[in-house]
């Protein structure tokens, strides 16, 4: 019998274990959930996503910084309903592909709070992005300016803003493939390269160089490597506009324990003050910080066997979660109306390789068949990296809130599986 837990920090904003110790998110029974959508699901608070889009903001104004932009990075839930919402709480949008400018244009976002990243873009892309007029595009290379500069012939009356993206050599204190501030990176352009590049931007009359942006990296807890990047670029001339990127880490595990919202955007605040003087406008790109705890995976369990060690496998894995194969990320989870627990397992996925594993070592209460097990802490970059391996059609989203839930996008069927097939 597991020991009746309090809700760890973790869980959304609103979640809690009613009387009989079932999880409710949002207001709504997850196991009710799981019985009416199915399984896996992605389950998502919708509150907790307003709530923190409001933490930034509100941080802002806290600081007494009026002139900024929160802008959502989507590549970490690039769902047109989380996009919507964002857009209604008045963020800007941050798209890296001609794929995510076409989804935040259909979510509502006002054209002029885009900003548009990558650092493999093609004309093509940089067209689209130039005819949608969005505020920003983020110039990454020599080669970008190249291609700018030919796209931008004819916008001498009404050029189009940029900013370039510069690499700090700051290296955020990350996973390896989530850190982009380091010096040998694949993306911006050096701090010895950016003043030519800046001369360049400056002299092409289609294009409004109006400043600079740096992106650290992913999953950042120390408020210092902002701080050290903003003192790295003040270097480089006076301008309108600094974007410095997303990156504030989340709390995946119950000890871990990341800056406050307004926190950093209070340190980010006081260090553009200090370096970088007054009136510069400035954007922020979290996407992270904005999703991840918002979302939980659910999940029925198939099967349990014993043989050195217990596994557990539930009817989802690395098509809807592949953060733990990529970078070693470490989850938790809990049986639905059973918290707590002193079974030791291994929580598995149902692919086809011994690499799908979910959690190493986790503890649930006496794991059956049927259970729902809930995995928190998936909102961000779990529904966008899924995929179909093995012939698993994708998750739906549901978002709950007040104790009403509703399908935002639907679960993928069998034949969507072919629906891109070419007869003959
Ligand atoms: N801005 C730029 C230019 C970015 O490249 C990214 C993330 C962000 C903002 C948002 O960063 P965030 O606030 O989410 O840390 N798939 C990886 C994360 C890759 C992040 C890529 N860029 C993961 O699952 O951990």
């Amino acid at each position: 019998m597991a020991s009746v837990q309090t809700l760890s920090h973790v869980f959304p904003i609103g979640s809690r274990l009613d009387e009989n110790g079932r999880l409710q998110i949002g207001g709504c029974d997850v196991i009710e959930l799981a019985d009416r959508f199915g399984t896996p699901a992605y389950v998502v608070a919708e509150d907790d996503l307003r709530a923190r889009a409001r933490a930034f903001l509100d941080g802002f104004r806290a600081a007494g910084y009026d002139d900024f932009e929160v802008v959502f990075a989507s590549k970490a839930f690039p769902a047109t309903a989380v996009m919507a919402l964002f857009a209604q709480e008045g963020l800007g949008c941050d798209v890296a592909s001609a794929g995510e400018l076409h989804l935040a244009l259909r979510a509502g976002f006002d054209p002029a709070k885009l900003v548009l990243h990558g650092n493999a873009r093609d004309d093509a892309e940089l067209a689209a992005a130039i005819d949608a007029r969005v505020g920003h595009i983020v110039v990454d290379s020599a080669d970008d300016i190249d291609r700018l500069e030919r796209l931008s012939v004819g916008l001498r009356d009404d050029p189009q803003p940029v900013l370039l993206r510069v690499t700090p050599d700051v290296a955020g204190n990350t996973h390896e493939k989530i850190s982009t501030g380091q010096a040998d990176s694949k993306f911006g352009v050096s701090l010895g390269e950016a003043p030519a590049a800046i001369e360049r931007l400056a002299a092409l009359p289609g294009l409004a160089m109006r400043g600079l942006h740096f992106h650290l990296g992913s999953q950042l807890f120390t408020l210092d490597t902002f701080r050290d990047a903003i003192a790295a670029i003040a270097a480089l001339g006076d301008f309108p506009v600094y974007d410095l990127g997303g990156g504030l880490g989340v709390a995946y595990t119950g000890d871990q324990q990341p800056p406050a919202i307004e926190d950093y955007v209070a340190a980010i605040v006081a260090a553009v003050r200090e370096q970088l003087g007054a009136g510069k406008r400035l954007l922020i790109e979290p996407g992270r910080a904005l999703v991840a705890n918002g979302g939980v995976t659910l999940y029925r369990v198939i099967g349990v066997k014993r043989n050195v060690s217990t596994w557990v496998s539930v009817d989802g894995g690395m098509s809807d979660n592949l953060r733990p194969m990529l970078y070693g990320a470490r989850y938790e989870a809990e049986i639905a109306d059973r918290f707590g627990g002193s079974t030791r397992v291994h929580l598995t996925g149902r692919h086809c390789e011994s690499g799908d594993v979910l959690i190493r070592d986790v503890m649930l209460d006496d794991p059956r068949p049927g259970d729902v097990v809930v995995v928190p802490v998936t909102g961000a970059y779990g529904y966008a990296m899924a995929n179909n391996y093995n012939g698993v059609p994708r998750a739906p989203v549901i978002f709950a809130s007040d104790g009403e839930a509703r399908v935002v996008v639907r679960r993928e069927t069998l034949d969507d599986l072919h629906a891109r097939d070419v007869d003959g």
